[in-house]
C-alpha cells in the first residue's frame, strides 16, 4: 500500500487509517437519520458502508481527487468514534493545493469537543506536510453543531448560498467556512 499521510496524535485521540474492523461500528451510525439529516446523502444501508470502507481502506492520496480519510479514535481506548476527512480538490493545480474538510461522530463521540479537535490535527496536517494553501467546509446553514465546530477553529465564514440545493424534499442553504494556511500557522 502506498504511504498515506497521518494527523499528529492530539491530546485525547489518535486518528487512524480505516480498517475493515470499522464497517460496524461505521454503518451503525452511518445509517441514522440524525447523522444524515444535514448531509448530501441519504442514511446509508450496509452495502453502501461496504464499499464506502473498502474504498478508505484502499485509498492512496497522491492527486487531486484523492481523500483522505481517518477514523477517530480515544487514545487510551481502542474503538470508533467518528471520521474526519480531507479531500484535495479537483481541478486544483498540484501545488498548492486546496481542498475540502468535513466530519462525523458518532452520537457517543459528540459533546466533547472531538470534533474540533480532530479538525484542528487534520488542519495541522493539511497545512504542514501535505502544503495545503486553502481548506474549506461546506455545511447546511441549519447544521450549527457543525458550525460552531468551524468557528470554534477559527475559520472564517466567506459565504452563504441561500437555497442553492434543492435537498430532501425542500430548498437548503449552504454555508462556506475556510481557512488558509498563514492563517492557521498565525492562529
Ligand atoms: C457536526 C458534529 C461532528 C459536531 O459534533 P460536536 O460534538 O458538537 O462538536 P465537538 O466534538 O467539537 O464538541 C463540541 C461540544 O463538546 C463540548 N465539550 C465537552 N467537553 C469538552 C472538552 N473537554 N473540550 C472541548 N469541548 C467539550 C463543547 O462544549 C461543545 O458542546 P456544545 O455544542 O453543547 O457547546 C456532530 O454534530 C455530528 O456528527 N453531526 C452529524 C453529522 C454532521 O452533520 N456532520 C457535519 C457535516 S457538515
Amino acid at each position: 500500500m502506498a504511504e498515506f499521510p497521518l494527523p499528529p496524535a492530539t491530546q485525547r485521540l489518535r486518528l487512524r487509517r480505516f480498517t475493515a474492523a470499522d464497517l460496524d461500528p461505521f454503518f451503525a451510525y452511518q445509517s441514522l437519520p440524525d447523522t444524515a439529516r444535514y448531509l448530501l446523502n441519504e442514511p446509508r444501508s450496509y452495502t453502501e458502508c461496504m464499499a464506502r470502507i473498502a474504498m478508505y481502506v484502499d485509498a492512496g492520496f497522491s492527486k487531486p481527487g484523492d481523500w483522505a480519510a481517518f477514523a477517530i479514535e480515544a487514545a487510551d481506548k481502542p474503538g470508533f468514534l467518528g471520521e474526519i476527512a480531507l479531500k484535495w480538490d479537483l481541478g486544483a493545480d498540484k501545488e498548492p493545493k486546496t481542498g475540502e474538510i468535513g466530519w462525523t461522530l458518532t452520537p457517543a463521540g459528540r459533546g466533547n469537543g472531538y470534533a474540533t479537535e480532530a479538525a484542528a490535527a487534520v488542519l495541522d496536517l493539511a497545512f504542514g506536510q501535505l502544503n495545503f494553501h486553502r481548506v474549506q467546509a461546506r455545511l447546511d446553514e441549519r447544521n450549527t453543531a457543525s458550525t460552531a465546530v468551524c468557528e470554534r477553529l477559527g475559520m472564517l465564514r466567506e459565504a452563504r448560498l441561500a437555497e442553492n440545493y434543492f435537498l430532501k424534499g425542500e430548498w437548503t442553504t449552504e454555508l462556506i467556512y475556510a481557512v488558509l494556511a498563514r492563517d492557521w500557522k498565525a492562529h
